[in-house]
């Protein structure tokens, strides 16, 4: 396994309890610090014996490879999306599909590392909060790793993809009263206790395994560092570990610039945005989110100062869009591309054609949109913004009726 330290990302202070998910010393945000020593006298093509997937990139994870639990997360697909390009106005863009992983979101990429770690330390139960794929995604590995998992949800409001996948896989499913906010709250509570051992992105092993999302795309792209990378952030975990991904490379000397990191937030969940057009590196919480992209309903991001540091170091940008903007863009990805998402994911689409309309980014940039879950966790909102299916009788005359009448 690669050495590592876990620190606090605020203080810079060595943690050596691994039940803690803050500094015991500052209340800080944790991080791991990796060696990547090994890792500058190698080159990119070097992990290449490896199939593409999250362990293709051992070498900065803070796990054992001989002892992981997988079910060979990773290695999706970045599609050139060259008729969304051209339908929004730039010259080119990507989509990386996150869909593709095995549960259906990125989730997978960070809960390999995260459930592998667990199972080093001999944890017996893992839980999180989750908006829904993080507990589909938790599900599944702890079943692999046979482990109990408790998953707190907020009542409701999780798609019935995600729900349906969690209770799949046997965990027990709390509904919780209140928000993603406050259900993460109330498994913190346990977790202090020792309850449980938890699984959200504050556990920095996590955001470790979160950031192979962008050494696949460094990858597949032959190592052309593209223009600006745009995902839509939510509890802030995923853009602070592209960012650390992207300062991982940077040290091992594998790139010499870095993208713009571009985070999108639905208008009425946007407590990043607003800090970040203010100018300011930390937020202040909305206590009340409200989004159609469940995935991303939460006002208290638990990783949002990271995310703005992230933004500003690598001088993105954070803007916001409205539900009628995300089903919009939903329906331009799968109808230009044949590529299902679900509306957190089509966030970044459609703060792609926002920013484009806006004069922001320019027909030149290249783009690469991650999109982070598969639209079939939540059909329901796919069907309500679809036309109805048409009733028609058993006949030919019927069907010509309908279809060229
Ligand atoms: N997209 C999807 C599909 C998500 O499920 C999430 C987060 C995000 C984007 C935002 O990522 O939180 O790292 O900024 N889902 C979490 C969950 C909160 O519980 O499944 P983030």
């Amino acid at each position: 396994m690669a050495d590592h330290q876990v620190i606090c990302w605020d203080c810079g202070a060595a943690v050596d309890d691994p039940y803690v998910n803050t500094c015991p010393r500052c209340g800080g945000l944790l991080s791991v610090k990796m060696d990547l020593e090994p890792v500058k006298e190698m080159s990119p093509q070097d992990l290449r014996k490896e199939a593409i997937g999250v362990w293709r990139y051992a070498p900065f994870m803070p796990a054992d490879p001989l002892r992981k639990v997988s079910i060979q997360e990773g290695g999706t697909p970045l599609y050139k999306t060259c008729r969304l390009a051209e339908e929004i106005g730039i010259s080119s863009a990507h989509v990386k599909f996150e869909g593709l992983n095995p549960t259906g979101s990125f989730k997978d990429r960070g809960m390999t590392i995260g459930v592998s770690h667990a199972k080093e330390l001999g944890a017996k139960v893992v839980g999180c909060a989750s908006t829904g794929n993080t507990s589909a995604s938790l599900a599944a590995y702890a079943a692999k790793a046979d482990m109990k998992c408790a998953v707190f949800l907020p009542s409701g409001k999780v798609a019935a993809g995600k729900l349906a996948q969690a209770l799949f896989y046997g965990a027990k499913v709390l509904s919780v009263d209140g928000n993603f906010d406050e259900a993460l709250e109330l498994v913190r509570k346990m977790a202090d206790e020792r309850k449980l051992y938890l699984l959200n992105s504050i556990n920095p092993y996590r955001p470790e395994g979160q950031k192979s999302v962008m050494f696949e795309i460094m990858d597949q792209l032959d190592y052309e560092i593209p223009d600006r990378i745009i995902l839509p952030v939510g509890n802030a975990g995923n853009i602070s570990a592209v960012h650390k991904a992207l300062q991982e490379l940077t040290e091992v000397g594998w790139i010499d610039r870095m993208p713009m990191l571009t985070g999108i937030q639905a208008e009425g969940a946007a407590p990043i945005t607003r800090a970040f057009s203010a100018g300011k590196e930390d937020f202040i919480p909305e206590d009340e989110p409200e989004t159609i992209a469940t995935a991303i309903r939460i006002g208290n991001p638990v990783s949002g100062r990271k995310a703005l540091r992230a933004i500003y170091e690598t001088k993105g940008t954070s803007v916001t869009v409205t539900d009628a903007e995300i089903i919009s863009a939903q329906q331009l990805l799968g109808r230009k591309e044949g590529v299902c998402v679900e509306p957190a994911s089509a966030a970044s689409i459609a703060g792609l054609r926002k920013l484009v309309s806006m004069g922001e980014i320019d027909r030149d940039e290249r783009v690469v949109c991650i999109c982070t879950g598969n639209g079939l966790k939540d059909p329901d909102t796919i069907i309500k913004n679809s036309s109805a299916p048409i009733p028609c009788r058993n006949s030919v005359e019927d069907a010509e009726r309908i279809l060229f009448g």
